[in-house]
C-alpha cells in the first residue's frame, strides 16, 4: 500500500483547534501508515516570528503531496498588527492560485436534527441538499487594479474582474458534470444585469455547455436574487455555479441556513491532478471564539471527509460524513468543547 503525504496547515486563531480535531478523525478512520502528516508552521504567528508568509521553499515542498488540509489564517478583521489581505493573498490565495484551485466546492446539506434559522415551512418535507462551484483562480481576486492619488480627496481605487473563457468554461463544465451525479440542475449565479462583460461571458459559456447536457435542467439567477431563495427555498437548488466572489458570499450564507459556519466544509481542486488539492472549512480563524474551546470543529471534519473522497476514499470519506451526521443528529442544544466534539465524531467512525 502506498502511503500518502497530507501537508496539514493549522493556521490562526481557531484554525489550529480545529485542525487538531479534523488529524484525529483522519487518523481514526484510516488505517496506521496509509497517511503521513506532515505539519506546517504558517500564519500571522509564523510571519511575525520570520518575516515571511509562505517561502518558496515551502511551496515546493507542497506542491509534492498528496494534499492539504488547511484550518484558517487571517487576523482580527481590527487588528493594526497584521495587515489586512497579508495571510489571505500571501498565504491562501497564493495556495488556490499556484496549485490552479479553479473548482472551490462548496457543498450544503441541512442534517437530520440540525438548528436552523430557515422557518419550518421552508424546510418541512424538503430535501436542502446543494454544492455551489466557486471558480477559484478568477475574478475579483486576481489582484488585478491599483491606487492613485492615494490618501488625497481625488484617490481612485480600482480592482478588475479577470474573466477568462477558458476559466470560465472549465468551471462550468465541472459543475454540469457534477450534476449529472447529482440531481441534474445547474443554476448559474452572476449579474449580467450590470456586469456586462464578465456577464456576457459567463452567460454564453453556460449556454454552450447546457446545449452538451441536454438532460441538465438550467437555471439563472441575478446574485441579489439567489440570496432570496437561499433564505426562502433553498431546496430549490442542486448544483449552483458562479464566479469566485459571488460564490464566496453566498456560500456563508448557504452555511448560515444549513446548520451555521461550524458545518460548511469546502475543497480547493484541482481536477487534472497537476497539482494537489486543499480542504479546508469555510469559516474563518474566529479570533472572536478562540482559545476557549468554542469552534465547533465539524467543518474542517466534514472537509476530511472531501479529502478523502478526493483520494479515492469513498467509503472512508462516507464513514466520516456518517459519524458528523450521527453526532449532529444527537446534539442537545448543550455547549460541547472543541475536542469533546472532536473525539466523539473520531471514536464513532
Ligand atoms: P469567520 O468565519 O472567522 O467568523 C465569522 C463568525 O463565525 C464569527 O462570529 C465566528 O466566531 C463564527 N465562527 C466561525 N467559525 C466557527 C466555528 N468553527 N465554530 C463556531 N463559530 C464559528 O469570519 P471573519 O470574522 O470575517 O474573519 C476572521 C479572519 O479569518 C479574517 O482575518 C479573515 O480574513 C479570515 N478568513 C480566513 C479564511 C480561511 O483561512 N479560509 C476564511 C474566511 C476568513
Ligand atoms: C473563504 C475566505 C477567503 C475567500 C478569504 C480569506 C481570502 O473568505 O475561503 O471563503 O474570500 O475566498
Ligand atoms: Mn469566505
Amino acid at each position: 500500500t502506498t502511503t500518502r503525504t497530507i501537508a496539514v496547515i493549522g493556521g490562526d486563531f481557531i484554525g489550529p483547534e480545529v485542525t487538531a480535531e479534523a488529524v484525529k478523525v483522519l487518523q481514526a478512520v484510516t488505517a496506521p501508515g496509509s497517511f503521513a502528516l506532515q505539519p506546517y508552521d504558517l500564519g500571522a504567528t509564523a510571519w511575525q516570528r520570520t518575516g515571511e508568509v509562505l517561502p518558496d521553499s515551502v511551496l515546493a515542498e507542497l506542491a509534492e503531496t498528496d494534499a492539504i488540509l488547511l484550518g484558517a489564517v487571517g487576523a482580527a478583521p481590527n487588528s493594526k498588527d497584521i495587515p489586512s489581505g497579508l495571510l489571505e493573498r500571501g498565504l491562501l490565495l497564493r495556495l488556490r492560485f499556484e496549485f490552479d484551485h479553479y473548482v472551490n466546492l462548496r457543498p450544503s446539506r441541512l442534517y437530520p436534527g440540525v438548528p436552523t434559522p430557515l422557518a419550518p415551512s421552508v424546510t418541512e418535507g424538503k430535501e436542502i441538499d446543494f454544492v455551489v462551484v466557486r471558480e477559484g483562480t478568477e475574478g475579483l481576486y486576481c489582484g488585478n487594479g491599483g491606487v492613485v492619488r492615494a490618501g488625497t480627496p481625488h484617490e481612485i481605487a480600482t480592482e478588475v474582474s479577470v474573466n477568462t473563457a477558458y476559466g470560465v468554461e472549465r468551471v462550468v463544465r465541472d459543475a454540469f458534470e457534477r450534476a449529472t451525479r447529482r440531481r441534474n440542475k445547474v443554476t448559474l449565479v452572476h449579474k449580467h444585469n450590470v456586469l456586462v462583460n464578465a456577464g456576457g461571458l459567463w452567460r454564453r459559456v453556460f449556454e454552450a455547455v447546457a446545449a452538451e447536457y441536454p438532460q441538465v435542467t438550467t437555471d439563472y439567477l441575478h446574485v441579489d436574487a439567489a440570496t432570496i431563495f437561499l433564505a426562502t427555498d433553498p431546496a430549490r437548488f442542486d448544483v449552483i455555479v458562479t464566479d469566485n466572489l459571488f460564490g464566496d458570499i453566498i456560500t456563508d450564507l448557504a452555511a448560515a441556513v444549513t446548520g451555521g459556519m461550524g458545518l460548511g466544509a469546502s475543497g480547493n481542486i484541482n481536477p487534472t491532478g497537476a497539482y494537489p488539492s486543499m480542504f479546508e472549512p469555510v469559516h474563518g480563524s474566529a479570533p472572536d471564539i478562540a482559545g476557549k474551546g468554542l469552534a465547533d470543529p465539524t467543518a474542517a471534519i466534514l472537509s476530511v471527509a472531501l479529502l478523502l473522497d478526493h483520494l479515492g476514499l469513498a467509503e472512508e470519506a462516507a464513514r466520516v460524513e456518517k459519524a458528523a451526521i450521527s453526532d449532529l443528529a444527537a446534539r442537545t442544544g448543550q455547549q460541547r468543547s472543541t475536542t469533546e466534539i472532536g473525539d466523539a465524531i473520531a471514536a464513532a467512525v
